[in-house]
């Protein structure tokens, strides 16, 4: 029988606690179900190591993570001790670009008993996915800049976008939009004011839509789209867009289903070249971080994608199902969903429920 071999990187703040929750729901999960997982830790990527080494990763980072099954993270940033440009661009950044993980899968769903903030919503009415680009657009390293500290200071950073990099996304978003009942995709887009790149997205669009004539699909704007998030969550089914889109919109769906605490992405490299990373898509909350009261969900749904991810799609299921069971009960909700239960609490209820 197969082991797999997952890569641990808890990294800095709230990710040091939600991790080992997420571990022991993996366990659990891996136990009841015959499933084998070894894994290996890593202090890399965060400001402790920073701190030691002067970088944020050894520079074997790649040989030492490179051929894991997976690589489950917690979070990093600590932009109180090093700037967050210079502690992402150095770890979680490169991962997703050296290990060409072009697809940030985001699930967004309002689970039963969590009440969202947008009035009379039940299960049902919010259950989508954020489907976001991760190796280029906005994010991107062409730019720079000039005659600093003086008047004539110039900067400037280039959206990129590659027909390979546009074509990739899309089409994984429109298969996972053809796999789903409704069949619907919707693009995120600013083609009025981005005048280049965003017409151009729109053109692969267009192009990409032709070849899954199953697939209905519309577009908007993303200021309205953002809007439409609050005002009409239950229209969307797939939503695609670029990296920084996708990025906004990944925070916005999640508080609409209560809180960024229970939200999971798994940041893919669908053909397998490179292993993928599996990591909440909230951050380090150094305004909480240290006090045990952090929502570990997000970590343990995203520990559930990753045997998903893996093939483990019964064992991936059962961690599922019992956070839909955990988040029912009010006391086993942790502070951001108006529970009182800590970060430990919260993570062996899910744990117990794992059937
Ligand atoms: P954040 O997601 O860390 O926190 C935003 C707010 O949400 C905070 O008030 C926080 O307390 C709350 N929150 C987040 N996760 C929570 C949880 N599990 N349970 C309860 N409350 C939770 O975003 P930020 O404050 O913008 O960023 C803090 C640091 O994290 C920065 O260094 C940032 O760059 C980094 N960051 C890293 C990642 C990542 O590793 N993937 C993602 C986002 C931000
Ligand atoms: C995320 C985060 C990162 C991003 C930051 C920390 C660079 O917000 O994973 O959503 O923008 O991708
Ligand atoms: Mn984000």
């Amino acid at each position: 029988k197969k082991q797999y071999r997952i890569a641990v990187i808890p990294g800095d703040g709230i990710g040091k606690e939600v991790m080992p929750e997420g571990l022991r729901v993996l366990e659990a999960a891996a136990k009841k179900h015959g499933v084998s997982l070894h894994f290996d830790h890593f202090d890399f990527s965060s400001w402790d190591y920073y701190e030691k080494h002067g970088q944020m990763m050894p520079d074997d980072w790649k040989e030492k993570i490179g051929k894991h099954d997976a690589i489950y993270f917690g979070a990093v940033g600590w932009p109180a001790k090093i700037p967050d440009h210079v502690s992402l661009w150095g770890s979680l950044i490169k991962f997703r670009r050296e290990f060409d993980q072009y697809v940030n899968l985001r699930p967004v769903r309002l689970m039963p008993g969590v009440p969202s903030p947008l009035a009379n919503r039940k299960p049902g009415d919010i259950d989508f996915w954020v489907v976001r680009e991760n190796t280029e657009g906005e994010y991107s390293s062409v730019g720079g800049r000039m005659f600093p500290d003086t008047d004539r200071e110039f900067v400037t950073q280039q959206t990129v976008m590659t027909r390979t990099g546009v074509d990739r996304i899309l089409k994984f978003a429109f298969e996972l939009a053809q796999s789903r009942p409704k069949k619907h995709l919707t693009s995120a887009t600013k083609s009025n004011g981005i005048s280049i790149t965003m017409p151009y997205w729109d053109e692969r669009v267009e192009a990409m839509a032709k070849k899954f004539p199953g697939v209905k699909w519309d577009k908007y704007h993303i200021d309205i789209l953002t809007a439409n998030f609050v005002l009409h969550p239950d229209w969307f089914d797939v939503v695609v867009g670029s990296n920084l889109f996708g990025d906004i919109l990944s925070d916005l769906g999640p508080a609409c289903t209560g809180t960024i605490g229970i939200a999971p992405s798994g940041n893919i490299n669908p053909e397998g070249d490179f292993p993928s990373v599996f990591e909440p898509v909230h951050g380090s909350a150094p305004d909480i971080a240290g006090q045990g009261i952090a929502n570990p969900i997000g970590a343990i749904w995203s520990g559930a994608m990753m045997l998903e991810h893996l093939g483990e799609k019964i064992a991936g299921k059962s961690i599922v199902d019992a956070i839909e069971r955990t988040l029912a009960e009010r006391t086993l909700r942790t502070k951001d969903l108006g529970g009182n239960a800590d970060t430990t609490a919260c993570g062996k209820a899910v744990a117990d429920m794992v059937d």
